[in-house]
C-alpha cells in the first residue's frame, strides 16, 4: 500500500483527494494533506479523517509518505518539487509541470539526484477513446500521417479567473495554451510525433487577464504531417468541445465530446474485426471537463512504483510539451515561425 499526501488543497485537490481518500485506487491511500490556507487543508482532512498541515516540510517530516502530489499554482510547481525532492519520495505534479524550461530541467535533475520518480499529470492520455486511438497508431493503421488537429472550446467566465490572483498571469499561469489546452497540445504531439516548427497567433478576447484566452497555431511535424491547434476559453454560454482528429492515408479517427471522451469517427481503409463496435464501446461520459482520466492515471502511477511498470509520463515527457508551448508563445511574441530545439528569448511565460 502506497501512502499519498497532497500539497495544495484548491480546486483540483477535490478530484485527487476523492480518488485517493475513497479507496478508488488499488494499492494507494491518502494519509495527509497540506495547504497554506488552514481552512482549505482542514476541510479536506476532515472529509477523510486524516491529519492536515500548513507547512509541507512539517508534513514530510512527521508523516510516513511514499508519494507526494503537488497541486499548487503552476508557477509554484518548480519551487515545490525541487524543495520536496530532498525527502527522496516519489513526486506527482499537476500539469503544466513548470512554466520555463530551466525550471523543468532543475526539477528533473533534483528528482534524478534524490532517486525520486517524477510523474506529470496528463490524465487525458489515459482516456478510454484516446488509448484506443493511440493503439491504432501503434498498429500502423494510419500509414502516412497527413493532419493532426485539436480543439479546446471551453467557457471560462471572468469569475473563474477572479477566483485566485494567479490565474491568467504570465508569472504563475499563462493563458489557455498553458492551462486548459496543455493536455490537448501534449496529446497532439504524442500522437503525431515530434514538431519541427510552429506559427501562432493569440488574442485576449473576453477575459480580463494578462495572457491569452484564445489562440490558433499551425504546426509542421518532423514526419511531414501538418497540425492545427484551436484553443479558447471564450466560448459562451457553456463548454462546447475538447477534441482531437488524426488523419492518415489509412484512415481517420476523431475523439470528441467536451473532454476528449467520445469516439466520434473511426474510419479505416482496411477494417479489422471489432471496428464496427468501437464508437459505442470506447465512448464515456464524464461529469466534467477533467474527465475520468485521473483514475487511470493514478493506477499507472501505482503500477510504475509498486510493480516497476513503464514510466509513461515522466519529467522528460512533461518538458517536451512545455518546450512546444514555449515555442508557440515565442511565435506569438515575434510574429514569426519558430523552429524547435530553441532557447526562448521573447516568451513571457514564467517571467
Ligand atoms: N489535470 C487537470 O485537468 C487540472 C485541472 C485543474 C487544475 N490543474 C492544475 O492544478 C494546479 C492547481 O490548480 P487549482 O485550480 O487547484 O488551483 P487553486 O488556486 O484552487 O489551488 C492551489 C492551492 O495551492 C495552495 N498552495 C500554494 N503553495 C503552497 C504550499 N507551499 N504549500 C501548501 N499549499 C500551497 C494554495 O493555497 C491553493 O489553495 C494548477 O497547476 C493547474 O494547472 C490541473
Amino acid at each position: 500500500m502506497l501512502n499519498f499526501a497532497l500539497v495544495g488543497c484548491g480546486r483540483i485537490a477535490k478530484r485527487h483527494s476523492e480518488l485517493l481518500g475513497l479507496n478508488q485506487i488499488q494499492g494507494a491511500r491518502l494519509v495527509a494533506v497540506c495547504d497554506l490556507s488552514e481552512v482549505k487543508a482542514k476541510t479536506i482532512a476532515e472529509q477523510f479523517s486524516i491529519p492536515y498541515y500548513t507547512d509541507m516540510h512539517q508534513m514530510m517530516q512527521k508523516e510516513k509518505i511514499d508519494v507526494v502530489v503537488v497541486l499548487t499554482e503552476s508557477g509554484n510547481h518548480a519551487k515545490n518539487v525541487i524543495d520536496l525532492a530532498q525527502y527522496r519520495k516519489h513526486i506527482v505534479v499537476e500539469k503544466p509541470m513548470a512554466l520555463t524550461l530551466d525550471d523543468a530541467d532543475e526539477m528533473i535533475q533534483a528528482c534524478d539526484r534524490s532517486g525520486a520518480k517524477l510523474f506529470v499529470v496528463k490524465q487525458n492520455r489515459f482516456n478510454v477513446p484516446v488509448v484506443k486511438l493511440r493503439q491504432a497508431l501503434d498498429q500502423g493503421r494510419f500509414g502516412k500521417l497527413i493532419l493532426g488537429t485539436v480543439r479546446v472550446r471551453w467557457c471560462r467566465p471572468q469569475d473563474y479567473y477572479d477566483q485566485a490572483p494567479w490565474r491568467g498571469t504570465w508569472a504563475m499561469d499563462g493563458g489557455v495554451l498553458t492551462n486548459q489546452a496543455s493536455h490537448h497540445i501534449d496529446m497532439l504531439e504524442w500522437m503525431v510525433g515530434d514538431v519541427e516548427s510552429v506559427f501562432a497567433r493569440s488574442t485576449t478576447a473576453l477575459a480580463k487577464i494578462e495572457a491569452e484566452d484564445t489562440a490558433v497555431v499551425t504546426l509542421k511535424f518532423r514526419n511531414g504531417a501538418l497540425g492545427v491547434i484551436e484553443a479558447t476559453t471564450a466560448v459562451r454560454p457553456k463548454d462546447l468541445e475538447g477534441s482531437i482528429s488524426i488523419l492518415g492515408e489509412g484512415g481517420t479517427v476523431e475523439v470528441a465530446g467536451f473532454a476528449v471522451n467520445k469516439m466520434k469517427t473511426w474510419n479505416f481503409v482496411n477494417s479489422l474485426p471489432g471496428d464496427e463496435d468501437v464508437m459505442d464501446r470506447y465512448s464515456v461520459n464524464p461529469p466534467n471537463v477533467y474527465g475520468f482520466g485521473h483514475q487511470a492515471y493514478y493506477e499507472y502511477v501505482v503500477d510504475c512504483i509498486s510493480h516497476n511498470g513503464p514510466h509513461l509520463v515522466d519529467g522528460l515527457v512533461g518538458r517536451k510539451s512545455l518546450e512546444l508551448i514555449n515555442a508557440i508563445y515565442e511565435s506569438i511574441e515575434t510574429g514569426k515561425e519558430v523552429y524547435l530545439r530553441f532557447k526562448p528569448k521573447y516568451c513571457k511565460l514564467g517571467g
